[in-house]
């Protein structure tokens, strides 16, 4: 057994090496992952010394279950009971990808892992080097987004490094991720597919493959899925969400701005403006808003005012990050 693993030089965690991190994960340490998503905190699925540090290490209550990370659907019926067809539409669709699936888990699966409840959530994320990862490995990895309970997520790995330092073994680097939000997380009422968290791919299409879907409401939401508690995602700094921004900068004169656009770069007053895309491009907004929301939080801001995103595709998800970054 290869109990110690010689560490390299500390201030190096960040690194590209796929072998190392295998080693590490084999020997049960935490390794945080590139996914095309957010970063991941990882940890063996099938070992709750190494599952409970990932809760440990993000300050996470252990209510809050983790989302289970595949690399090949041969490994879903060692994992779970049963996939309902819709699950098979979507996972034929959109795996390897931003979907996470609520399925009822087999007895293997610890109850660290999903807080005690009879449902796994599971996903096939789509980074090359996350998937080299995966496929030297005899166990599933179980990883939520690497960043402190509460805070911004991680888009990049110099994000994680900022967050936790050394405190983690190894950060694999695989570049800013490329859709910058949170997997859609979609369960099954029967054969209505039920929205848990809007995310990485738009509800318009999921609904391509499953017809209508039902969203979770708030209430529901807080038992079903405590991860999606009201506050989630935020900055240190203050944030308001508005529709008119100039207006609602006149309710902060004499404080340090930071402004949050779709594709204005403009706002008189403003110290700072981070702008998402000039080319008004939902996908490419959605990919820059944690790094933009990570800038303005070191800018020594008073507020931040971030602008409203048109109601449709992942301006949908992006309003979502707003409203719980605000609270
Ligand atoms: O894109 C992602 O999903 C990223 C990357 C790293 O894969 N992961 C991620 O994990 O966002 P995390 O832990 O930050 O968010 C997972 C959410 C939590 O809100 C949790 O409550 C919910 O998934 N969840 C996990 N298992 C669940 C279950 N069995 N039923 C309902 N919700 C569940
Ligand atoms: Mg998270």
């Amino acid at each position: 057994m290869d109990a110690v693993i010689p560490l390299p030089d500390m201030r190096n965690t960040i690194t590209t090496d796929v072998a190392y991190c295998q080693k590490l994960l084999r020997s049960n340490a935490l390794v945080a992952i590139p996914t095309e998503t957010v970063y991941g905190l990882a940890a063996n699925i099938y070992n709750d010394e190494a599952v409970r540090k990932i809760f440990e290490m993000k300050g996470r209550p252990l209510f809050n279950p983790l989302i289970v990370h595949i690399h090949h659907l041969d490994q879903l019926s060692s994992l779970v009971k049963s996939v309902p067809e819709a699950a098979i539409k979507l996972a034929g669709r959109f795996w390897p990808g931003p979907l996470t699936l609520i399925l009822e888990k087999q007895n293997v699966v610890s109850d660290l892992v999903t807080a005690g409840k009879s449902t796994l959530a599971l996903r096939m994320p789509n980074h090359p080097l996350t998937l080299e990862l995966l496929r030297g490995l005899d166990f599933p990895i179980a990883a939520p987004s690497a960043n402190p309970f509460t805070r911004v997520s991680s888009t990049s790995a110099q994000h994680v490094a900022d967050y936790f330092g050394d405190r983690i073994p190894a950060i694999l680097d695989g570049g800013p991720c490329t859709v910058g939000l949170e997997s859609t997380i979609v369960g099954f009422d029967g054969s209505t597919a039920v929205v848990y968290r809007k995310g990485g791919i738009s509800l318009e299409a999921i609904e391509a493959y499953v017809g209508e879907v039902r969203l979770l409401t708030q209430n529901e939401n807080a038992p079903q899925a405590p991860g999606m508690l009201a506050k989630h995602y935020s900055p240190r700094t203050k944030l308001v969400l508005s529709d008119d921004v100039l207006k609602t900068m006149k309710d902060f004169v004499n404080h340090e701005i930071g402004v949050l656009a779709f594709y204005e770069s403009s706002f008189a007053n403003a110290k700072v403006v981070e702008t998402l895309s000039e080319e008004r491009d939902l996908v490419e907004a959605a990919q820059n808003l944690f790094a933009a929301l990570h800038r303005l939080d070191q800018a020594d801001l008073d507020i931040i005012i971030a602008q409203r995103f048109p109601n449709e595709g992942l301006g949908i998800s992006i309003n979502d990050r707003l409203e719980r970054a605000m609270e």
